[in-house]
């Protein structure tokens, strides 16, 4: 029987592995580690680790196994489902991996950038720049954000329509596993079939199954020119329908095509303060679309005004602004990307990640839209995302009057099942690019099949028998909801 180390031995053990400089106690040090990004989820941490090599993880890993301490592996700690901070036992050592944060290499012909896991987004991004090359994850919180947080979410954003989601994006991992091996395939393969693709176990477990140090990521051509316009639409109807025409105007050049409702474009202006609005006149429905090409930019720019035409023709737009300037197109990116932080800011969201197929989205969203209101009429709703690939941020706001906290305890709940159980009627995900943590956790009791948890937790106790990584997180308990489909 393993007797639970003292927190002075867990300490040491740790200093004696990863540096006393690498080992953190005091709250006021561990505060940022223990809190969620939206400030929802606070635990404790007898620990915070930040190891500088894989080999310091994989200790750190197997100290842990050995004595039975739970581990909570943290990237930038941006999850807006509360997966990467701890819970409130104090039992769990959270390893950061931002001092992980190296580019180990880039190579062109290849075509491949190896980094540490730690490596932020946007540094990835910046070192395939250098290398006049596209890393193509897009997420607005690219400058905190950390690789092996986007691989153990498999995480989105605005231009999975075109590249993929992460998951599309990585050719090798580097993982260390709950008992400390470290299973490493930094290959850059683009062909491998040799059985089981084991790093797609790892890829979206968010941290249940080992940790991600480290990862061969794809790299693409830099596009040569770039079309952004910020379109006023009908309805989400015909904002389906232009997407349809874009597509076969455009020969697979749209890079994002990204859903705003009013109510989301108005809180996000004014969370912003002195920007205004790309259109002059308010409009219920907008998307912004973003075209990138290898051809010229007044070819790729022809391409664009021919959507706009054919949409006005066919009574799909009713108004557009055309960047003309690299500060018009930031400027519009700006608009979309700040809705999140609007929202947080403003208190009172009750965030919805659902996807259904594109073809259901105007149906979706008409009907939920109806279905809340007819709960609480003024309810603001900020409805945003990436309809290109079906993923709709469906986020009803409070009413200007209301506080968030008593919005929150009505409505939470409720709005979130109608919502969720909508967008399973129709084929759709409860959550499309969010992951689970713990926000979701006990939601797929009911919209997993008894044989997909099941096997979900065949491969957890396969790999992690002591259910020490990361426990609580993504997986519900299915004995305790008597769901087992053994
Ligand atoms: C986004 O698309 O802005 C992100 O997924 C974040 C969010 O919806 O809050
Ligand atoms: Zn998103």
């Amino acid at each position: 029987m393993t007797v639970t180390p003292t927190p002075a031995t867990l300490l040491s053990a740790m200093q004696d592995i990863v540096g006393a400089g690498n080992c953190l106690t005091a709250d006021a040090d561990t505060e940022s580690y223990v809190t969620d990004y939206r400030r929802l989820y606070k635990g404790k941490a007898p620990v915070v680790v930040t190891p500088t090599t894989t080999e310091q993880v994989s200790r750190v890993m197997a100290w842990c196994h050995a004595n039975d301490v739970p581990v909570v592996p943290q990237g930038g700690n941006t999850s807006l489902m509360g997966g990467a901070v701890p819970d409130d036992s104090g039992t769990a050592v959270v390893i950061s991996l931002k001092k992980m944060h190296r580019v180990l290499a880039i190579d062109t012909v290849n075509d491949t950038m190896t980094v540490e896991a730690g490596v932020t987004l946007s540094a990835a991004r910046a070192a395939a720049d250098e290398a006049r090359r596209l890393f193509p994850l897009r997420i607005g919180s690219e400058g905190s954000c950390q690789i092996g947080g986007n691989l153990s979410t498999n995480a989105g954003g605005t231009a999975v329509l075109r590249y993929g989601n992460m998951r599309d994006l990585v050719l090798g991992i580097e993982v260390v596993l709950p008992d400390g091996r470290v299973f490493s395939s930094l290959k850059g393969l683009r062909k491998d079939n040799t059985g089981y693709d084991l790093k797609h176990l790892f890829i979206g477990a968010e941290g249940t199954l080992g940790i991600i140090t480290g990862a061969v990521l794809k790299l693409m051509p830099q596009p040569r020119s770039t079309a952004v316009a910020f379109v006023a639409v009908q309805s989400p109807a015909a904002a389906v329908e232009l997407l349809g025409r874009a597509r076969a105007l455009s020969g697979g050049a749209i890079t994002a095509f990204e859903l705003i409702s009013s109510p989301a474009l108005e809180l996000v202006l004014e969370y912003l303060g002195n920007i205004p609005s790309p259109l002059e006149s308010r409009h219920d429905w907008m998307v912004l679309i973003e075209l990138t090409s290898g051809i010229d930019e007044e070819t790729l720019n022809g391409t664009l005004m021919e959507i706009l035409e054919a949409g006005l023709e066919g009574g799909l737009v009713v108004d557009a602004a055309v960047a003309s300037s690299l500060a018009d197109v930031q400027q519009f990116w700006r608009i979309r990307e700040e809705i999140s932080d609007a929202q947080t800011r403003t208190g009172g969201s009750i965030k919805c990640d659902i996807s259904v197929p594109v073809s259901r989205i105007a149906q979706f969203t008409e009907n939920a839209s109806a279905k809340v209101l007819a709960l609480e009429p003024a309810t603001r709703m900020v409805i945003y995302g990436h309809m290109g690939d079906g993923n709709v941020h469906f986020n009803p706001l409070r009413p200007r009057e209301r506080d968030a906290k008593s919005f929150l305890a009505q409505w939470y709940k409720p709005v979130s099942d109608l919502v969720d159980g909508l967008a399973h009627a129709e084929n759709g995900s409860i959550s499309a690019e969010h992951g689970v943590g713990v926000a979701k956790r006990d939601d797929l009791l009911q919209y997993k099949s008894s044989v997909e948890l099941e096997l979900m937790w065949q491969v957890k106790r396969a790999l992690d028998p002591k259910n020490l990584l990361n426990p609580g997180r993504l997986l519900p308990d299915i004995d305790a909801a008597g769901k087992s489909g053994a």
